[in-house]
């Protein structure tokens, strides 16, 4: 640890350490997934073998973090007894690797007081994250390859606050966060500007933030500098609009698969893409698609 207070040595701490702490917000209503969501939260819905949430720690997990806060709040205690250890006997693969990884990684768990948006959820990481720059993955959403890995490479490289975005069709932009970008490296931009959930005729672009970020620690003075915006809430995307105003961000065009387990649809699709490739259940799955849709 460094003493409190010696803000060169920290700053310098801070240049030279990889990513290793995650913050995981889990914390939203799930309305968009009602009424599913009415008595368990909308990060515990299974996508084929297991829990989204579950997809998200293991994501961390094998991008080599160690430490785990999961930001959660109302009607959200499922997903702490998720991580304990299983009482089953018998072993069963899935559950395994999940005891496997449990015994390796770290998980805190807080709970936001009330709805206020994300921005005012990853606020309550600030003491955990205490001076990291720090991994930050969106409970709610499947990344394949695991984009985290991805970031924290670029993270080593650049030293500043990265976000993994993706092209998206223009009826989409107003359902994300939309970053301008100058083109810099290959798949790696300088960000202009950010905006949160902009109409397609305000969107400067069509690249949209998908729920993985590496952001500095500057980024909690920046949310507490955030006024209310979308939803009257305290837009993370708004923060990190401040953010890019005292320091360069970069955005990183993910060219894997995104799963948003947020809405019903993406939700459906997740399960039958993952479950076709899935090798237990993939050739019986593949038939009985066939089969439907022949009906
Ligand atoms: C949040 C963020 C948004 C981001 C999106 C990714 O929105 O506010 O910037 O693009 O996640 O899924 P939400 O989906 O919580 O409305």
């Amino acid at each position: 640890m460094v003493a409190k207070g010696n803000k060169k040595t920290k700053t310098c701490r801070v240049n030279l350490m990889r990513v290793r702490k995650a913050i995981i917000p889990a914390a939203g209503m799930g309305t968009r997934m009602l009424p599913i969501t009415r008595a368990q939260p909308k990060e515990m819905v299974p996508v084929v073998h297991k829990p989204v949430i579950q997809y998200v720690v293991e994501e961390a997990y094998y991008s080599g973090i160690r430490d785990i806060l999961i930001i959660t709040g109302r009607g959200k205690r499922a997903i702490e007894d998720h991580f304990d250890r299983s009482v089953h006997s018998k072993a069963e693969k899935y559950s395994e690797e999940l005891d496997r990884i449990l015994d390796e990684v770290n998980i805190f768990f807080v709970r936001q007081k009330e709805q206020r948006g994300l921005g005012d959820a990853v606020r309550y990481g600030e003491s955990f994250v205490d001076e990291e720059p720090f991994a930050l993955l969106l409970g709610d959403t499947i990344t394949l390859p695991p984009c985290t890995r991805e970031l924290i490479d670029i993270h080593q490289k650049y030293k500043t606050s990265i976000v993994a975005v993706e092209e998206v069709p223009a009826d989409k932009v107003s359902m994300y966060g939309i970053v301008k970008v100058r083109e810099l490296d290959e798949g790696v931009h300088l960000i202009d500007d950010l905006v949160e959930k902009p109409s397609v005729e305000e969107a400067p672009s069509n690249l949209a933030i998908l729920g993985r970020y590496i952001l500095n620690p500057e980024i909690f003075e920046c949310i507490r500098n955030t006024k209310p915006g979308r939803k009257n809430e305290i837009q993370l995307t708004d923060a990190m609009r401040i953010l890019n105003t005292r320091e360069r961000m970069h955005a990183y065009v993910f060219r894997g698969r995104r799963f948003d387990i947020g809405n019903k649809m993406d939700w459906l699709k997740a399960n039958i893409e993952l479950a076709v490739e899935d090798e237990e259940l993939g050739d019986g799955i593949r038939e009985f698609i066939e089969e439907v849709m022949k009906r």
